[in-house]
């Protein structure tokens, strides 16, 4: 039996509260594979709280275990969500977060590619060395925007820095679902404005006037509420590496 190779897809923004943790999760379901989910906004965990489930261990007791070689087992730090969809949850304590050995993380992922198809790792929008090795780690990379100048000129900004290291995976993902009236740019102005293309759109369709509601369950929208084919789109590309 070959040994399986993961994917390793990280999901970033130039700006906070533009809809990275919520494409997470929509994506995890749509993939319809062996998902897991590595919380690496360690400044302020949101997938076990967003999905109600309390994390028996975390990804900094994991690096601890790796570091001192008490390490043995992926599944013991990992948090089921349902058959497709583990979390590895960040530390509940954001004290933690400079704490964390990134020397390690290599190591850690290279596990994870061996038990899961999609590795999808939701991160913080301040590019700390812990996001930065991600990066450097993922196969590929989504820039979350929402339709926002000020965001636009800093994408530029990082895409620039991302260009003059020789590297191109990365995809720009539009989310215009992020409030109800959000419609001022179209995709020509803003592929003008960050000087690349927007690869994906999240359209105002996605907009859910009821998010907290799901949130208070614990859902993922694409699973229970709305089945939008952009999540399908964005899952089948990733898959086949385009
Ligand atoms: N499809 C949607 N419909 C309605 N509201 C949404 C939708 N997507 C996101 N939001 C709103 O935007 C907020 C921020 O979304 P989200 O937490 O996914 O962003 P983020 O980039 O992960 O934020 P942070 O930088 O804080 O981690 C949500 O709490 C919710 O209020
Ligand atoms: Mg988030």
């Amino acid at each position: 039996m070959a040994i399986k190779e993961g994917k390793i897809i990280a999901v970033t923004s130039v700006k906070g509260g533009v809809g990275k943790t919520t494409t997470v999760l929509n994506l995890a379901a749509a993939f319809n594979k062996k998902v897991l989910i590595v919380d690496l906004d360690l400044y302020g965990s949101a997938i076990a709280p967003s999905l109600d489930v309390k994390p028996r261990n975390n990804i900094f007791e994991l690096i601890d275990d790796l570091e001192n070689k008490r390490f043995s087992n992926i599944d013991s730090y990992v948090t089921m969500y349902n058959e497709n969809i583990d979390i590895l949850a960040a530390p509940n304590d954001p004290r933690k977060a400079t704490k964390l050995n990134n020397n390690f993380l290599n190591m850690l992922f290279y596990q994870l590619k061996v038990k899961y198809d999609i590795i999808l790792v939701d991160t913080n929008h301040v590019i700390d060395e812990t996001n930065l090795v991600a990066f450097d780690l993922a196969d590929e990379i989504l820039y979350v925007i929402s339709p926002n100048l000020i965001e636009f000129r800093n994408l530029q900004t990082i895409l620039n820095i991302y260009k003059s290291m020789d590297k191109e995976n990365y995809k720009v993902v539009l989310n215009k679902s992020k409030e109800k009236n959000q419609n001022y740019y179209d995709n020509k102005e803003i592929s003008v404005l960050i000087k690349d293309n927007v690869d994906y759109v999240i359209p105002k369709d996605f907009y859910c006037k009821d998010f907290e509601k799901y949130l208070n369950e614990g859902a993922i929208l694409y699973t229970k509420w709305k089945k939008h084919k952009i999540f399908n789109q964005i899952t089948e590309s990733l898959e086949g590496g385009n």
